[in-house]
């Protein structure tokens, strides 16, 4: 049986999720390629610690170069992070003709354009399953299983770090910080958890999903993005009040040639199958113009999720190789760019719901004063709740506005945070109202 050989950068969780999956299922990954996956050399800057999998300390070493040069690795694994030595090491490792497997979402949406590139002048495949939604096989799925369908949106929970937070808020009604340290005490928040709770983390993903959705070269950068430390107990309340729950989704969307980009909380329907997506886990809906809805879920995260997905890219090559294949689908699913021109819709243009929660004093003539300018600026009320009465201090006053236009919606809210009745800045959630599900 035909022998494909293996070189592991980066040792950490996703490693070792990949070199147990390697050995717990090796027969049967065995049977289903019809070669072996050797795992030849591994490098790490920790080859010490134990990580709970049987390594043959032989295979460790601290120079990743050693792994890269090595004539007889045919793969190399990429799961350090990082972009600037991880770029180097996987440049270094396709121009020597290697085979890159990668989980590394930020490098992918910020540099993939050069990644792909290379990859191709040296004849070589890049797979990246593990980089978007973990175990979720979503890159397969969009680039080959939906291939037929034009995308028409893609709605994701892609970061479950904020998921288990607007969960744990949701359910127990602690307060944001609250709700971070137990999500850090329960091992899904990093120490540094600025890219989970500010959206980036998921943005990087939904750059990717877009590239692949739409055959649109979307940036990092392009991606609209806020956080969910702004969301409060209080607006999650008013949320359940309103038949809603509160999500940091990511929305792609493309309408006449105009994709949406964007990852930001937002309200979604209780009845929407997204609301039932709970604790950690992630969630990909994707709507297709032949098929219809369509619905992944699973762990976005963790070991034996993120090994899993490694190693079905693995097989994927082994595959290609044993066949004398490569590079038979492109890496972000087109072949060539697609025939339509398609542009990026800026956020202004937005047209979705808004939740708007204002700070105002409990007087006569408050609500008319704010209804006033929201009617100005063609936003239309779709309902009020004011509970009073407030004394002398302010009370909340929220509404649920129908579809308007996001740049009418910050013009108006300028105009209402300047009246001498409102007293905080007016909080502003987007409501995603349009499901199939
Ligand atoms: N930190 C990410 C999350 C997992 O919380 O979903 C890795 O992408």
């Amino acid at each position: 049986m035909p022998q494909i050989k293996v070189g592991l950068i980066g040792f950490g969780t996703v490693g070792a999720g990949m070199v147990e999956a390697l050995s717990t299922n090796r027969r049967l990954i065995e049977d289903r390629v019809g070669a072996g996956i050797v795992l030849k050399r591994i490098a790490d800057l920790d080859i010490d610690s134990d990580r709970g999998v049987e390594v043959d300390p032989e295979v460790l070493t601290t120079d990743a170069m050693e792994v890269v040069n090595d004539p007889e690795i045919d793969i190399i694994v990429e799961l350090m992070g990082g972009c600037d030595q991880a770029m180097d090491y996987i440049l270094a490792a396709m121009e020597r003709g290697k085979q890159v497997v990668t989980a590394n979402k930020a490098l992918i949406a910020q540099h993939g354009r050069l990644l792909f590139e290379t990859a191709e002048r040296y004849g070589v495949e890049v797979a990246f399953e593990a980089s978007v939604a973990g175990g979720i096989p979503i890159i397969k799925a969009l680039r080959e299983g939906l291939a037929a369908n034009r995308i028409k949106a893609i709605l994701a929970i892609l970061n479950g770090t904020s998921n288990y937070i607007l969960t744990r808020m949701t359910r127990e009604g602690v307060s944001f910080d609250e709700a971070l340290s137990m999500a850090k005490s329960c091992g899904y928040a990093e120490a540094d958890p600025t890219l989970d709770i500010d959206g980036s983390d998921a943005a990087h993903k939904l750059t990717i999903l877009v590239s692949l959705a739409f055959g649109y070269p979307c940036r990092y950068e392009d991606v609209y993005r806020e956080g969910i430390d702004t969301v409060s107990p209080e607006d999650i309340r008013f949320a359940g009040e309103l038949g809603y729950c509160l999500k940091l989704l990511a929305v792609a969307r493309e309408v006449d040639g105009h994709i949406e980009a964007r990852v930001h909380p937002a309200f979604v329907p209780l009845d929407h199958i997204l609301a039932n997506v709970n604790e950690a886990y992630n969630a990909v809906y994707v709507e297709g113009d032949f098929v219809g809805p369509t619905l992944f879920y699973g762990l976005g995260a963790g070991r034996r999720p993120a090994g899993s997905a490694v190693v079905s890219d693995l097989m994927d090559i082994a595959r290609n190789q044993i066949k004398g294949i490569t590079r038979r689908v492109s890496p972000l699913s087109f072949a060539r760019p697609p025939a339509r021109e398609l542009s990026l819709k800026p956020m202004d243009q937005l047209v979705t719901g808004y939740y708007l929660r204002f700070s105002a004093l409990d007087k006569p003539g408050v609500l008319s004063k704010i209804s006033g300018i929201l009617g100005a600026h063609n936003i239309s009320i779709a309902s009020v709740i004011q509970k009073g009465r407030g004394g002398h201090g302010s009370v909340p006053v929220v509404m649920l506005t129908y579809e308007a236009m996001e740049r009418d919606v910050r013009k108006s809210l300028e105009l209402v945070d300047k009246l001498d009745v409102v007293t905080e800045r007016t909080v502003l959630f987007r409501v995603e109202r349009e499901t199939d599900s």
